[in-house]
């Protein structure tokens, strides 16, 4: 079955080889001469500079240019490019395969002559599956960045992944110094802020690597603008106006006001499903409400999308409430009378349960008034007078408790008729 799978594949290949060769024979003669020295570096945590040398013996009529093109783990990054530089920068991932390919093309006239291929990889480094899984960072109010992630399936469990990121304008690349781990996720904050009258924010490269050269390290250049989340706002003035309610909520401070909108949720008594309005500023009014009723606000903000193509939103602000529930006398009625009611329902229950109980369970007597009544009777009895003096028993009975005691050590022992037999 294998040779069979792997003939099958081998066999379409040979047309498209044939093909190659018959369009390497038809051009043989002109042949362009590739780029050379095709080499890399590292310029920035995330970012590569790929150089080449010019090829040698091209003829002064050439407009030249070079035709680059990317692949990442062998998939087309659609992003080629023809440029007259010798080097080109591009951002890189690092935990899987970066493919760079260069060609050399001349334009004689309305002729273009192309050179073949000429590429060069950048493999990842360490041990596959330990890179750090589910990277996302969230830009809070245009303060700081925070950043979380999961250690990779195949990363110990102390392994010390390091955040470090680096943006135009920093000279070097920085450390996150705050981290923190709680239920296996890792979490680092760092301070990310620009000047109020920056409109343009650069991209965001981050590296979480691990000093260890078995950790796969891995990168990612984000546009910091897509992952603003606004300050959550407080409310800070709720309060009737005319017949409606009017409310004001704290703005962001670190983002203009006019690239925030926000969205107030408020719900009228306990029961109502909440609404949901859309505001432009930090203030709005609800028209014509129930003055007998309590109506509880939120409200969220959410960047503009003007401003920033981000879809995080605040969150939702505390709950504020104004007016009281029509009922609300009533339920603390409630809530101090039911607790009452139990308490004095459970004490009715048991005096009538003694009550009940000494109706159905007579009180159990004490032994010794049984066996005292029992044995004043059997005294009485003739036939016991006939193995006891009947005289003495009687008359025991008529004196002082303690001497009964006597009696019941005595009795049971004498009126033992298999030790009389023995
Ligand atoms: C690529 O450049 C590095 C220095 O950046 C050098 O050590 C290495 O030899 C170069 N490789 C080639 C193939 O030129
Ligand atoms: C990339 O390398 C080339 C050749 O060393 C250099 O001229 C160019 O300035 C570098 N590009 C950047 C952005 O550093
Ligand atoms: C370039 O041209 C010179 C002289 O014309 C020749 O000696 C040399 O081999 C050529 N180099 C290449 C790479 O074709
Ligand atoms: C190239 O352009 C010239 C005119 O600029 C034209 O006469 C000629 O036919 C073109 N050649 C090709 C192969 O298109
Ligand atoms: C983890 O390691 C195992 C064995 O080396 C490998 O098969 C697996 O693909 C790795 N996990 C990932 C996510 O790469
Ligand atoms: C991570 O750091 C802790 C504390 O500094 C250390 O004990 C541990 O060995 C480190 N883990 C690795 C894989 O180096
Ligand atoms: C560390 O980050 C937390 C948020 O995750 C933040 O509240 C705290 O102020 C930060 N501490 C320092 C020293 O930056
Ligand atoms: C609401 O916005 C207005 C106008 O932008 C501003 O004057 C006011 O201070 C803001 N109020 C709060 C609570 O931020």
């Amino acid at each position: 079955m294998e040779r069979d799978g792997s003939v099958g594949v081998a066999l379409p290949m040979l047309p498209l080889v044939a093909v190659c060769w018959a369009v390497a024979a038809a051009t043989g003669e002109k042949v362009l001469p590739p780029p050379s020295n095709l080499n890399y570096s590292f310029i920035q945590i995330c970012t590569l500079n790929w150089t080449w040398n010019p090829p040698e013996n091209i003829s002064s009529s050439c407009d030249l240019e070079y035709s680059s093109d990317i692949l990442i783990d062998e998939v087309s990054q659609h992003k080629n490019e023809w440029r007259k530089s010798l080097f080109r920068v591009t951002d890189t991932v690092l935990n899987k395969e970066m493919r760079f390919k260069v060609r050399s093309e001349c334009k004689n006239g309305n002729a273009t002559d192309r050179s073949r291929w000429v590429e060069t990889s950048v493999a990842p480094k360490g041990i596959p599956g330990t890179a750090a899984v589910g990277l996302s960072c969230v830009w809070h109010n245009l303060e700081y960045m925070l950043c979380k992630w999961h250690p990779g399936e195949n990363a110990s469990s102390d392994t010390n992944y390091t955040l470090f990121y680096w943006f135009d304008g920093l000279e070097r690349h920085k450390e996150c110094k705050n981290y923190s781990v709680s239920q296996g996720r890792f979490e680092c904050a760092f301070s990310l802020t620009f000047p109020q009258t920056a409109n343009r924010y650069p991209p965001i490269s981050i590296l979480v690597r691990d000093d260890s050269e078995k950790i796969m390290p891995i990168c990612a250049i984000e546009n910091p603008t897509t992952l603003v989340k606004p300050a959550t706002p407080r409310i800070v003035k709720l309060s009737y106006v005319n017949s409606g309610i009017h409310l004001q909520w704290s703005e962001s401070g670190t983002i203009p006001a006019n690239c925030l909108s926000y969205e107030v949720r408020y719900h009228n008594g306990d029961l109502t499903p909440a609404q949901t309005i859309q505001v432009k500023f930090n203030s709005t009014s609800i028209p014509s409400v129930d003055p007998n009723s309590k109506y509880t606000f939120q409200v969220r903000a959410q960047p503009k999308v003007e401003c920033y193509s981000s879809k995080f939103y605040s969150e939702w602000s505390e709950e504020k409430s104004i007016g009281e529930n029509p009922d609300s006398a009533f339920n603390f009625l409630l809530i101090i009378t039911i607790p009452l009611i139990v308490m004095v329902s459970t004490i009715i229950l048991l005096v009538y349960l003694k009550r009940l109980k000494i109706l159905i369970l007579p009180p159990i007597p004490d032994p010794r008034e049984i066996l005292k009544r029992m044995f004043g009777e059997q005294n009485e009895d003739p036939q016991s007078c006939a193995k006891e003096d009947c005289v003495n028993g009687y008359d025991r009975l008529i004196k002082e408790e303690e001497i009964h005691s006597l009696i019941l050590i005595e009795t049971p022992e004498s009126s033992n008729p298999e030790k009389e037999h023995r």
